[in-house]
């Protein structure tokens, strides 16, 4: 195992390129199991995540070449070998779950593992399953797999309102719906930029799916798809997380490659909390913007609650959390997505953090500032917002359990000292 060790108070400053998003990433590899030719994805980050869902795509029977140097990664499901997938690799990530749908689409059946506990709720499946069911999937909860099958009659398109929004169940009736017999319309459906990275891929593949962006998704089925080449978005919460490390060190990062509008909600948030953020087109892509952000002068308490996409991203939470630590004020931070997203809560308070809990709200009352400690990361978010809390604390912070970091931070080190931090990875034995 190994730690990353961050000495504190270093303004950082310099440019960060914005890798391709992780949760964009999972879900499209996933869609390769939708056809026979190949699927190009490109700006794919190399991130412990999608190197599982590489493994489990691999034992499927999906011919996986990847290419590190150029980013892409080329996924071909010719023939499907096997439709289980196994608890040992689901219970280690639980977007493993999005094998579901593709799978039962082209091949009928699926037994997919349930993925047991998480860190940060208990995140059940009851909306995946139901809405399955109503494409006409016979699934049953076996020996903890969900077992699916299709009926003779295969699936079909229908109208599903689904009662909460779900990032990845929606991502996984849209891709059994796109070879379902006739109209399938999802309502409540989520608007993330991941679902809709996703849609867009589907219909390059030949897939018939319209609303994207929106809550209703009609979806017309098509008999097959067929292969494309798909760059990855950005990944927002990638930048947004080194947004606040600019602010919380009153720095000066320039974010190259950012999908600007993706997270007009957290720029709205860290503008009132007094940050300066200019944005410029992007040297390499129109589409993209390179994102200066700057803290000239104290860190302002600013209230927040996570919400569905456009709201304020729950995977944003911990870090702004961190942030709003050294605040002039207070801040009361409300989680309302995950019931037990507060675990960087304590560990924040052994860094002198003042933060009170009442079921799911904090009140982060700010402090003058944080002192370094020997902290745990619980989970990814909960990870990168001790760092963050460690770039601009007093004295020396040790994260212990890393690893949680590299399933969603391509070079996280390299990057920030590539800004001026002072950090290193080091084994815990030393
Ligand atoms: N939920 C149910 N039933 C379901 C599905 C979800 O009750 O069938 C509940 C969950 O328990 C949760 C809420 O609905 O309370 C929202 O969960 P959602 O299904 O949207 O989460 P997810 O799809 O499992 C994705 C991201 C998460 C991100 C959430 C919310 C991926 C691989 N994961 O998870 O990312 O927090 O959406 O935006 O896309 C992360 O990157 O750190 C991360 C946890």
């Amino acid at each position: 195992m190994e730690k990353i060790v961050v000495e504190g108070g270093v303004s950082l400053k310099g440019e960060i390129f914005i890798s391709g998003a992780k949760n964009a990433a999972l879900p499209l590899m996933a869609a390769s199991l939708l056809t026979d030719q190949p699927l190009c994805l490109h700006h794919v980050p190399a991130l412990s995540d999608v190197s599982r869902m590489e493994a489990l795509l691999a034992q499927h029977g999906v011919d996986v070449q990847k290419n590190a140097a150029e980013k892409t990664l080329t996924l071909q499901a010719s023939i499907i070998t096997n439709t289980v997938a196994p608890y040992d690799i689901v219970s280690k990530m639980r977007a493993c779950i999005l094998v579901l749908g593709p799978l039962l689409a082209r091949c009928g059946e699926a037994k997919v593992s349930l993925p047991g506990g998480c860190a940060i709720g208990i995140r059940p499946l009851n909306v995946h399953i139901e809405s399955l069911r109503s494409l006409g999937a016979e699934i049953d909860i076996e020996g903890g797999y969900i077992c699916a099958k299709v009926s003779s009659q295969g699936l079909r398109g229908a109208h599903i309102a689904m009662p909460l929004v779900t990032v990845n169940g929606t991502e996984n009736v849209m891709m059994a719906a796109v070879l379902a017999k006739g109209s399938t319309i999802i309502k409540n459906a989520a608007k993330e930029p991941e679902v809709s990275d996703l849609a867009h891929c589907l219909n390059a593949m030949g897939a018939k799916i319209s609303g994207i962006g929106t809550d209703t998704l009609v979806i017309d089925g098509v008999e097959q798809l067929g292969g494309t080449t798909h760059a990855i978005i950005p990944d927002r919460i990638e930048a947004a997380t080194y947004a606040v490390a600019s602010a919380i060190t009153h720095g000066d990062i320039v974010l190259r490659d950012v999908v600007f509008d993706d997270l007009f909600t957290f720029w709205n948030h860290l503008s009132k909390a007094g940050a300066l953020i200019e944005a410029m087109p992007s040297a390499h892509n129109p589409a993209f913007s390179d994102v200066r952000v700057r803290m000239p002068g104290e860190i302002q308490g600013v209230d927040m609650m996570t919400e569905p996409y456009p709201g304020f991203p729950t995977d944003i939470q911990a870090q702004f959390m961190a942030l709003m630590t050294l605040c002039n004020g207070a801040a009361m931070i409300t989680e309302t997505i995950f019931e037990n997203r507060l675990m960087h809560v304590p560990e924040l308070c052994r860094m002198c953090a003042d933060i009170t809990v009442h079921k799911t709200s904090t009140l982060v009352r700010g402090v003058k500032e944080l002192v370094g400690s020997h902290v745990m990361a619980t989970d990814l978010r909960a990870s990168v917002s001790l760092i963050l809390a460690g770039l601009a604390a007093k004295g020396t912070t040790t994260v212990q359990r890393i690893y949680h970091i590299d399933r969603g931070y391509e070079r996280v080190e390299e990057k920030l000292r590539q800004c001026g931090a002072v950090m290193e990875r080091v084994p815990t034995e030393a």
